[in-house]
């Protein structure tokens, strides 16, 4: 079997496509504030990436570009303005923080309202709940990509490898809440391989090369990649060794193409929920 691909590139820019429209029917344009302190090499990238999408779908932008030395109190003082301005709807602070600045107050800082990517405890807590208000980017994002190829969670054993809580953890609350049987594996976990042949739907978020290789697939089984990892030759990769696994998948997300646009893509949809939201009250 050859798997067909789950081409989240095409799907991102439909999306797009019809929040641009949603947006420009508001009273007032849509706002995200996106704040990266430092110069972490991928960051900029991500930043400068999502500082494009909001160009795409008629979103104003607020770029915060802080020096690596800006102190807690001047990032929680940025956050508290944005938190009080009626033009921006959503706020995003790109992670990582660098290592003197702690990430929990400031993700605690932003306002549940405004927090688009789903990061604060409220806004955890009501995932937690099966009541999100604003889906995780990247496991909302890659459910969107199975409902759009009309692959039901529902019933199925779902394996998800690695436990952030920006990733892991999230994906298997939202595949839970879909009715599938989710099995969270990590570093700990002792027999890797036999936990994933189990998978009818296997979802990878390490950052890892090669981590899953064809033997820890089963046949028909449909694979996510989430990583973005670099191999020796400086080419993009996951964590799937993705020749291979797609020989046996039935579906398969390429890497890029396939989860990241529909990370940026989930963004920019809870930013027009923000607003939406923000302009009702
Ligand atoms: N760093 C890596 N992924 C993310 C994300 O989804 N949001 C933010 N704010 N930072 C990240």
């Amino acid at each position: 079997m050859s798997a067909g691909i789950l081409d989240g590139k095409a799907l991102a820019a439909k999306m797009k496509e019809e929040i641009r429209a949603e947006s420009a029917k508001l009273p007032r344009q849509p706002g995200l504030a996106v704040i990266l302190v430092g110069d972490n090499g991928a960051s900029q990238v991500y930043v400068r990436n999502k500082v494009k999408d909001c160009s795409d779908c008629g979103i104003a932008c607020f770029d915060y570009h802080l020096p690596a030395d800006t102190s807690l109190e001047q990032l929680l003082t940025l956050v508290e303005e944005l938190n009080g301005r009626d033009d921006v709807d959503g706020i995003l602070c790109q992670l990582p923080l660098p290592a003197h600045l702690p990430q929990t107050p400031v993700l605690e800082a932003i306002s549940p309202d405004k927090d688009v990517d789903a990061f604060h405890p409220e806004n955890m807590g009501k995932i937690l709940r099966g009541d999100a208000r604003y889906l995780p980017c990247t496991p909302g994002g890659i459910v969107e990509l199975l409902r759009e190829q009309g692959i039901d969670p529902a019933g199925k054993h779902c394996v998800v490898v690695g436990r952030s809580n920006i990733v892991g953890k999230p994906m298997a609350l939202l595949l839970l809440q879909q009715n599938a049987t989710v099995t969270v594996c990590h570093s700990r976990t002792p027999d890797l391989k036999a936990e994933c042949l189990r998978a009818d739907i296997l979802v990878a978020a390490v950052g890892k090369e090669n981590l899953i290789t064809a033997d820890m697939v089963k046949e028909g089984a449909v694979v996510i990649d989430v990583a973005m990892n670099r191999n020796a030759a400086g080419k993009l990769c996951g964590d799937v060794d993705y020749t291979a696994v797609a020989e046996k998948a039935s579906y398969i997300t390429p890497v890029p193409g396939g989860v990241g646009p529909m990370t940026r893509a989930m963004l920019m949809a809870n930013t027009l929920t923000a607003a939406k939201y923000r302009q009702s009250k």
